[in-house]
């Protein structure tokens, strides 16, 4: 006697006609993304199956991020070093504006998170009277208001702004540079191995390049390695960033929990240690809102990337940054020579 196969049944004969679950983003997730960013999330999708990793940290995905940190980043009694606290704590003499023999400095933040990285250095910048502005700019709205209520609690009498930008696709508006004082330089400050994250890097350097005058320093943070050595072992952000970020992405894609799985592995393409949702069924993901009526279908065992992570080896990076008209001024690692900070001018002085 033939058996009945069940409805959602992965085994396809060739005359059999495969069947697709279909996924609908919740309401939140069109709450959350602006129009222009369910396009460019559909467009990541469409072109290499990715939903890059700087739109997850939207909506939730700002709760996600600050608990991250607080949790498993910020120093304490059992975890006294914090990458990026020791990074500008080391480098200070060439943040504090003596480099440029400027008065004052301005930082700007860009992907300023939670600020919580930069808070023992602008208190140092405070004491030696040399800081004017500090300007927070990220993707994320409700990072900026984490940010804006840590700051203000923190420095009530030091000048605060921010200001939403992506900073893969635009340079920083020049409007914050408006009323800057005389014989005062930018720091524009990109901590948190955030340069890792992207997908394109280039760009992003080129924007910063695009955005600095004369006496202006870029300052990242990056880990230091090969990336296709990786064990395979998930740590830190790999571990419980990617966790989360794939759990509100499911829900919130509107797929069924059991339906898929999440998957790290290296990406040769892109030289990176990439977290993945890998589906179990075929899906169909019907994207409807305003203007924009896409289904995208995609076949039990395709993968889409939700977090991504360059590790770079020290000439590599010398080379990107000198390919977008920066120069390198010094590069220093921490006390492990996991991560480096590195600080660079533009080129074209
Ligand atoms: C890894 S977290 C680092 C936060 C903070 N700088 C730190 O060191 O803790 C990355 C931050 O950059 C922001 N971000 C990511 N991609 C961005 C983009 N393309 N443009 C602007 N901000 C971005 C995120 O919203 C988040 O606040």
């Amino acid at each position: 006697m033939a058996q009945k196969l069940p409805i959602d049944s992965n085994i396809n004969s060739p005359n059999q006609v495969s069947i697709f679950r279909t996924a609908k983003p919740s309401s939140e997730f069109y709450t959350v993304f602006s129009e222009a960013e369910v396009l460019g999330i559909v467009q990541a999708l469409e072109s290499r199956w990715e939903i890059p990793l700087k739109y997850s940290y939207k909506g939730q995905g700002a709760k996600i991020w600050d608990s991250f940190y607080l949790k498993y980043i910020v120093p304490t009694w059992y975890r006294t070093s914090n990458v990026e606290i020791d990074l500008l704590k080391s480098n200070f003499a060439y943040l504090n504006g003596d480099y440029q023999q400027c008065e004052k400095v301005n930082i700007i933040d860009v992907g300023a998170g939670n600020s919580y990285p930069v808070k023992a250095f602008i208190s140092r910048l405070q004491k030696i009277d040399k800081i004017d502005k500090y300007i927070a700019l990220d993707i994320s709205d409700e990072l900026l208001k984490v940010s804006s209520k840590n700051f203000k609690k923190w420095f009530p009498l030091i000048d605060y702004t921010n200001y939403a930008i992506d900073i893969e696709n635009n340079k920083i508006p020049e409007n914050i540079f408006k009323n800057q004082l005389e014989n005062t330089a930018n720091i524009f400050l990109h901590l948190g191995v955030t340069i890792a994250n992207h997908h394109d890097r280039h760009q992003v350097f080129q924007n910063f390049r695009d955005s600095m005058a004369q006496n202006d320093l870029l300052v990242f943070t990056n880990e230091i390695g090969s990336n296709s050595q990786w064990d395979g072992i998930a740590r830190g952000g790999c571990k419980y960033h990617a966790d989360q970020v794939y759990g509100w992405l499911t829900n919130n894609l509107g797929m069924e929990a059991e339906d898929c799985e999440l998957v790290r592995r290296y990406d040769p393409a892109k030289d990176s240690i990439v977290a993945n949702l890998k589906l179990r069924q075929n899906y169909t993901i019907n994207f409807s809102y305003l203007g924009i009526d896409k289904s995208l279908e995609i076949s039990a065992g395709e993968e889409i990337t939700i977090w991504r992570h360059h590790k770079f080896e020290i000439p590599t990076l010398i080379q990107e940054i000198e390919q977008a008209g920066l120069k390198l001024v010094h590069y220093s690692t921490n006390k492990y020579s996991s991560h480096l900070m590195v600080i660079c001018e533009t080129a074209s002085k």
